[in-house]
């Protein structure tokens, strides 16, 4: 398995570029089911997710065609609406083909995603959405199944703020019979993304980014061409690593604008942050000061972006107290930066942490993405060389890590 060797201590200087949200492009790719016409996506990132999620509608029949970041999936020859536990275990974001599978199709069968390290991620509300929309759905044997001759528009309401339970149900929604609501949306800008996409293929969608979506279902949808946004949390990753080694970034074809919550945070932290169309400059001073913040969802601390401030505090002046609302088992990476010498503690969804002056390399286990970022984030500052193990968790959501990391001066090279 690679390993990521990183000597720590260079600060981060000069631009990169950031990609395509990994976040928007898992959910609009499976937009491209809901219709026989071509749909063309640009500024894809590439990510091993990406690849799996590709793999998982070619055998469905979907034809794909892609050219560095361009994709072009083709849906006329879906014939196999099926996505089976051996490709949906590697990546529980398949779950998403359900809602469009069902709404084109009439039936699905879709392996259930399973937990994953950091809780045990249900998809029960996105079962009930389609329940509420007329399908009937079974979950035996580990799969779900769902049937229905045409969704009908509901009037619908999650439990709990879900992002791709969200994303599910609009898709769904995009081709029932009559209006649906979806209350107490997600409020993510991939959800918008995904809003804006499924419109230029002629869905009639408003609300989007707000906690009540109406979606008006058509007979169909036809093909597009759509760009997807970009990468707000390997934005936030790279402001963070930038920030922890007392460094000075300009990150391009990214924006501020849906990362209020960090950027605050990054300045309450002593940064310097300036903000341009379509990219965003950080300069940090030699020590920052603690922060402490409580994750939530859209526009609150995104918990995508927890792990990677949890590093930060690790070297930073003062306590930090951080809160995670969202899942129930994202601290994993508290112990391993514990082994680079951090003082934390942790106390249900509670993390104290003390700054020290300096953290020491040493071999470390990556055990989820963001969790990994933390400790390449941690590696960067910490004295002498630290190893990461099991960086395939990274190669999921962060596009070519080490040579953006390079570019800007940080000491990393992969063992593989
Ligand atoms: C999305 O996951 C993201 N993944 C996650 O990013 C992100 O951490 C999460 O949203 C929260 O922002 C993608 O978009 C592909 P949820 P998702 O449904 O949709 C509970 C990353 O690192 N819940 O918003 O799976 C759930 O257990 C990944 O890029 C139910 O109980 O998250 C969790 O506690 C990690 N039943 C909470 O709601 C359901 O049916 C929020 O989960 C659905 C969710």
């Amino acid at each position: 398995m690679d390993k990521l060797l990183i000597e720590g201590g260079a600060r981060l200087s000069g631009e990169v570029a950031i990609s395509g949200a990994k976040n928007a492009a898992l959910p609009i790719l499976c937009a491209a089911l809901l219709t026989a016409e071509p749909v063309t996506f640009t500024n894809v990132p590439q990510l091993k997710d990406i690849g799996t999620l590709l793999a998982l509608l070619g055998q469905m029949g979907v034809k794909v065609e892609r050219a560095g970041d361009t994709v072009t999936l083709d849906a006329s020859g879906l014939n196999n609406p099926v996505a089976p536990y051996e490709m949906v275990k590697t990546m529980r974001a398949s779950i998403l083909v359900l809602g469009p599978l069902v709404a084109r199709c009439g039936e699905a069968r879709v392996s259930l995603p399973g937990g994953c390290a950091i809780g045990a991620r249900p998809v029960d509300q996105h079962i009930k959405g389609l329940q509420a929309m007329g399908a009937e759905v079974r979950v035996e044997h580990g799969y779900v199944h769902a049937t229905v001759p045409r969704l009908k528009g509901a009037r619908l309401f999650t439990d709990m703020v879900t992002v791709t339970g969200t994303e599910n149900l609009m898709m769904a929604a995009a081709l029932a019979d009559g209006e649906t609501v979806i209350e107490n949306a997600a409020r993510e800008p991939e959800v918008v993304d995904l809003a804006n996409c499924l419109v230029a293929m002629g869905a009639q969608i408003s609300g989007a980014g707000s906690d009540v979506i109406r979606i008006r279902g058509v007979e169909r949808l036809h093909g597009a061409t759509h760009r997807i946004m970009p990468d707000r949390i390997e934005t936030g990753t790279y402001l963070c690593a930038a920030a922890v080694t007392g460094g000075s970034v300009r990150l391009t074809g990214t924006s501020s604008c849906y990362l209020d919550a960090v950027i605050d945070k990054l300045m309450d932290a002593g940064c310097e942050v300036v903000s341009e169309r379509d990219a965003i400059s950080l300069s940090a001073p030699a020590r920052l000061n603690a922060v402490s913040l409580r994750t939530a969802p859209y526009p609150a601390f995104p918990t995508d972006m927890q792990a990677q401030f949890m590093a930060i505090n690790c070297v930073a002046n003062g306590v930090a107290m951080i809160r995670e609302t969202i899942f129930e088992n994202r601290f994993m990476h508290a112990v391993e930066l514990q082994r680079l010498g951090a003082d934390i503690r942790i106390d249900g969804n509670t993390a104290v942490v003390q700054g020290v002056a300096r953290l020491e390399g040493a071999t470390v286990m990556a055990t989820d993405l963001r969790a990994s970022a933390s400790l390449v984030v941690a590696g960067l500052v910490a004295e002498g060389e630290t190893t990461i193990e099991r960086i395939y968790h990274l190669d999921r959501g962060y596009e070519r890590l080490e040579d953006k990391l390079a570019a800007l001066g940080a000491k990393v090279r992969r063992l593989t």
